[in-house]
């Protein structure tokens, strides 16, 4: 389908607007604008299990309250690997950390909702958000060494979560900690139970995380950053239990990344962001062998190829505006090759391109390798 193309004739559909799209006029075509959502944010075939629509989330600023997370929506389906990727600072985590309501005190989710399992978590008292959370929707935090606390044995700390969501007893709690553990490739698991998180490596440790998150059989994972502290081997070892996780277990996974690699290694669809939007959205095999956005053409060149020697990584110029400073425009405009006029004069919106593949740019440009 040519980008633009509205399939359904110039007015929005029933579903279409249900979704939040709208139908409009431009440069002489009709385009299918998504900022609210839409089919391109669902997962094909599975029922979306996390729907999340229009969020903005807000860090109290001196002058004026600033966007984090900025209008962002999508889907995460049942048993679907969903990436979130981008630079530093672009409002990956802060999205996380809004679902899971576990945003900083300066913070607050200011629009849109964000459906579980057809509950609005944005609407749940504290309280019902807390029996949700290490439950049916749990998560790997970005910072390990941090999240695990130094002065309680593993094993503690994974039953702790076992008797905060179910009633079982003492030894119960500890066989199921251990068999969690052995699952994870920790070997001897029962005795290492009561090993101290220092008596762990940096790799096994990231497995306890991975454990207590697990431990209670969650609908949803949430994973910041799984991998980055860890060298090459275990961190293909991590991926390939999510894998299996979502195939054993019928797990979806939200999985938040700066690595494309790790992206293209086992998510289904992916979301790249920039400065708190979402600019390109759609299935992985689409957006590598296919991206439009200039700043995921960017993301993808400046990849390190094993197959290729490469003196020196390309690493795109300029860095993320901040918070403080947002371009009325494209938000990418300083950076982008492919910037015209119109680009630092109007602000983009969320468009589809192709089937299930969506983006925020005037000028796209083909990829070329
Ligand atoms: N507690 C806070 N107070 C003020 N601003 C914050 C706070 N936490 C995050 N931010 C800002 O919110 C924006 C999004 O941050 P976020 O942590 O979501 O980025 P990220 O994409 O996860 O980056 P990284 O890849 O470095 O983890 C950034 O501009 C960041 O500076
Ligand atoms: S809208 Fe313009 S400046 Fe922004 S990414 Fe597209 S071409 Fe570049
Ligand atoms: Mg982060």
């Amino acid at each position: 389908m040519a980008r633009g193309f509205w399939p359904f004739g110039p007015s929005a559909t029933t579903r279409d607007r249900r979704y939040g799209a709208t139908a409009t006029t431009r440069n002489g075509r009709h385009v299918l604008v998504l900022d609210c959502g839409g089919d391109v944010m669902t997962a094909s075939g599975a029922a979306p299990l996390l729907e999340v629509r229009d969020l903005v989330t807000s860090i109290k600023g001196r002058k004026q309250d600033l966007h984090a997370v900025d209008h962002v929506s999508f889907d995460v389906g049942k048993g679907e690997i969903f990436g979130v990727v981008g630079e530093s600072g672009c409002g990956k985590s802060m999205t996380a950390l809004s679902i899971l309501r576990l945003i900083p005190a300066n913070a607050a989710i200011t629009n849109g909702s964000i459906q579980f399992s057809g509950t609005d978590l944005t609407r749940l008292s504290n309280g019902e958000m807390r029996k949700i959370r290490g439950n049916r929707i749990s998560m790997v935090f970005q910072e390990p060494m941090t999240a695990l606390d130094p002065s309680f044995t593993v094993g503690t700390q994974i039953t702790e979560v076992i008797h905060a969501h179910s009633k079982v007893s003492k030894d119960e709690a500890r066989e199921r900690a251990a068999r969690m553990l052995d699952r994870l490739g920790i070997t001897n698991a029962a005795s290492r139970l009561d090993s101290y998180p220092h008596q762990f490596s940096g790799g096994m440790r990231q497995r306890v995380m991975m454990a207590l998150a697990l431990v209670m059989n969650p609908e949803l994972l949430i994973a910041d950053e799984p991998t980055t502290a860890l060298d090459v081997t275990i961190q293909a070892q991590i991926l390939d239990l999510i894998a299996e996780l979502r195939r054993d277990m019928g797990l979806s996974v939200l999985l938040i990344t700066h690595n494309l690699g790790v992206v293209h290694e086992v998510a289904d669809r992916v979301a790249v962001m920039y400065a708190g939007e979402i600019v390109e959205i759609g299935p992985v095999q689409q957006i590598f062998s296919n991206p439009q956005h200039p700043y995921t053409q960017g993301l993808l060149r400046s990849m390190p190829y094993l197959t290729e020697r490469q003196d020196r990584l390309y690493v795109i110029p300029g860095r993320v505006p901040e918070l403080r400073a947002m371009p009325t425009g494209c938000r990418f405009a300083a950076r982008c090759r492919n910037r015209i006029d119109i680009c630092t004069q109007q602000h983009p919106l969320l468009e589809e391109n192709e089937p299930r593949h969506a983006l925020r740019c005037f000028n796209p440009m083909p990829y070329v390798d």
